[in-house]
């Protein structure tokens, strides 16, 4: 079987919830703590064996190319200065990937961001990674998500239960367990009420798909809001082969949203050797004076 060696990363969104800061730059380089939120993507599918980094960007995201890229003037500043743990940091983020740069002329939507992969892609499967969707988890999920499709060859969704009060915020699959974190997609709702909900299993984080969703990319007609879902894509998907689902484990945080972003760096600095001491006190005890 072809070895999944692509992950495409869609990075072109306006990101209007999070206005003003993302007037002028990418909401994706937003951090959390100390690194932006497309490196804790790209880390992530370069340790489950992703070779090349598919960036789908847009006006205003340079920022992004030049964050993968190598800085020479900052190199030689940190070595003369020899700040060598500085320098390993930056240099560690170059060498991670392939990364291709692909520009979405236009903001049409996120499956329209995918579509413009195609040509890259070509006749092998492929990692989507949303970046908004953060995932603290003692697992790789995406590596999770390329071994349920190593097993089944089929199409693959991420899901992770969620909350009740959650379930009208995501697509929500209806679903048949198949084995572990394993799971048939029947069907997928799109931000249902709870009593409409078929479960608590929320799409998020990505998929692993093979090139045929381009076909319906193509004939897709725009949805919600006039833009191109790949979400919707996928539904037509599931009238034509199954798709299953990869239940993850862990704490998701929306960190396209400012509340999401917020607690995620919380969570992360709570964890972070070198900070985890002084925000707890800065939570558990300054904040109580204010
Ligand atoms: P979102 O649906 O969160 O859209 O995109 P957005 O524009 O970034 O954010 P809001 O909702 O306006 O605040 C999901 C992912 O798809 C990318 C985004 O950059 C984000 O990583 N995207 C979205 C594109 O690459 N192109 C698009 O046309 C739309």
């Amino acid at each position: 079987m072809t070895k999944i060696k692509k992950a495409v990363i869609p990075v072109a969104g306006f990101g209007t919830r999070f206005l003003p800061v993302t007037k002028a730059q990418p909401k994706e380089m937003l951090p959390i703590v100390d690194k932006p939120s497309v490196q804790y993507a790209v880390e992530e599918a370069v340790r489950a064996g992703i070779k090349d980094i598919i960036l789908i960007t847009g006006y205003s995201k340079r920022a992004i190319e030049d964050h993968f890229d190598s800085n020479f003037e900052l190199e030689c500043n940190l070595k003369a200065k020899k700040k060598n743990q500085a320098l390993r940091t930056v240099q560690k983020i170059t060498r991670l990937a392939n990364f291709i740069y692909i520009r979405q002329k236009k903001a049409l939507g996120n499956g329209h961001a995918v579509l413009c992969a195609k040509s890259v892609i070509g006749k092998e499967p492929f990692v989507v990674i949303w970046p908004d969707d953060l995932i603290d988890s003692n697992q790789n999920c995406i590596q999770q998500m390329i071994d349920v499709f190593y097993q089944y060859t089929s199409p693959v969704v991420g899901v992770l239960k969620v909350p009740k009060k959650d379930v009208s915020k995501y697509g929500i699959i209806g679903n048949k367990h198949i084995r572990g974190n394993v799971h048939e997609v029947l069907s997928i709702i799109e931000k249902p009420d709870l009593k409409k909900a078929p479960s608590q299993l929320a799409i998020l984080k990505g998929y692993v798909l093979t090139p045929e969703i381009f076909d319906i990319l193509e004939k897709l007609k725009p949805g919600k809001g006039g833009e191109i879902w790949l979400a919707d894509a996928v539904l037509k998907l599931l009238k034509t082969q199954s798709v299953f689902a990869c239940e993850f484990k862990g704490k998701v945080y929306d960190v396209g949203s400012k509340a999401g972003w917020l607690k995620a760096n919380i969570a992360y600095a709570l964890k972070h050797p070198e900070l985890k001491e002084e925000i707890k006190k800065f939570l558990a005890k300054d904040l109580k004076k204010i």
